[in-house]
């Protein structure tokens, strides 16, 4: 089990983009290591006299133990972490849960499908598959308005590497809403590929749905993958504040494949599951 006990870290740069979104680049200090992590996990970051937040890398890790994150600011945790400047100190452990799975080494089509700031832990992953350069690979990514979307830089450069799809619900002069489920169609018409892979992160009802909509189109089920978000606290699998049926998001997730999130879905919780501890 990795340790409750965060490691120290440095906040050493960042720079704003979209609404209410920032990136931040952290570096562990003293020459402590983390084991790699795959694209898709994520880590615990405490802000001394606030608390302590799971975040995913947007970058991971590199030699020297620098990587960024994306973080919206919601609450009393981000709302201090955005009133830090370079050199603050702050804790971090990690890496946890399970990952996206690693891409095979065929030329299996890949679609990546975000809504907002669930952009975050695709990064890695989009970053991974154009490294290896397989098949071709389509992104669709819905943001409530143009001033919300994020990871523009990545976005930029990703142009000319993947197919980019992007969807505003509320554009100046639209009237009806559009989301990534509506664009399902017509993106997979314009791209001309079935994709062989897929996988998402935003609003859990949006990935549901999409789901669903990629089934009906016949994609094999066990070739969509979505990742979740849950309130957690220990991210070890002690606290309990995770569960989604018998399971712990934090270490059985935070990916799913859609067979297995389809039956946590509709599993209660049972009797037989750990008592819950406080930490
Ligand atoms: C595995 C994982 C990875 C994550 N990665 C990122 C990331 O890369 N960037 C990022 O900005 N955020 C990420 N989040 C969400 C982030 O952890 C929360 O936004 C953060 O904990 C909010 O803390 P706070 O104290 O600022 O807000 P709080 O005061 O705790 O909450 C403010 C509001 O946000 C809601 N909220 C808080 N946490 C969550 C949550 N996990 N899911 C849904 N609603 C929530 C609360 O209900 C409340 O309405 C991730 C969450 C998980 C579980
Ligand atoms: S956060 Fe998953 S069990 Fe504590």
């Amino acid at each position: 089990m990795t340790s409750l006990t965060p490691m120290v870290a440095e906040l050493v740069d960042y720079y704003d983009d979209g609404e209410a979104a920032r990136h931040f680049q952290f570096r562990l200090l003293d020459q402590q290591q983390w084991p790699p992590p795959e694209p898709g996990q994520f880590f615990m970051l405490s802000v001394p006299g606030a608390g302590e937040i799971p975040l995913t890398f947007t970058q991971l890790p590199d030699q020297n133990q620098h990587w960024w994150a994306l973080v919206r600011r919601m609450g009393s945790v981000t709302s201090a972490l955005f009133r830090l400047e370079p050199g603050a100190i702050l804790g971090a452990r990690g890496p946890f849960g399970r990952g996206w799975p690693r891409p095979g080494s065929d030329q299996t089509p890949v679609l990546l499908i975000a809504g907002g700031c669930g952009l975050a832990p695709l990064v890695s992953q989009a970053e991974r598959l154009l490294e290896m350069n397989l098949g071709p690979v389509a992104l669709i990514y819905g943001a409530r308005s143009p001033e919300a979307r994020v990871l523009g830089r990545e976005r930029d450069r990703w142009q000319h590497k993947l197919a980019l799809f992007e969807v505003i619900e509320q554009s100046p002069g639209q009237t009806a809403r559009r989301t990534p489920l509506d664009a399902l169609p017509d993106v997979l018409a314009h791209w001309g590929h079935e994709p062989g892979a897929t996988f998402m992160c935003g609003p859990e009802a949006m990935m549901t749905a999409l789901s669903q909509r990629l089934i009906e189109r016949g994609i094999p089920p066990s070739s969509i993958w979505l990742s979740l978000e849950r309130r957690m606290h220990c991210a070890t699998g002690t606290c309990g504040h995770c569960y989604l049926s018998h399971r712990y998001v934090c270490q059985s997730g935070p990916t799913f494949g859609w067979p297995e999130l389809e039956l946590l879905m509709q599993q209660p919780v049972t009797t037989q599951t750990p008592p819950l501890l406080s930490c």
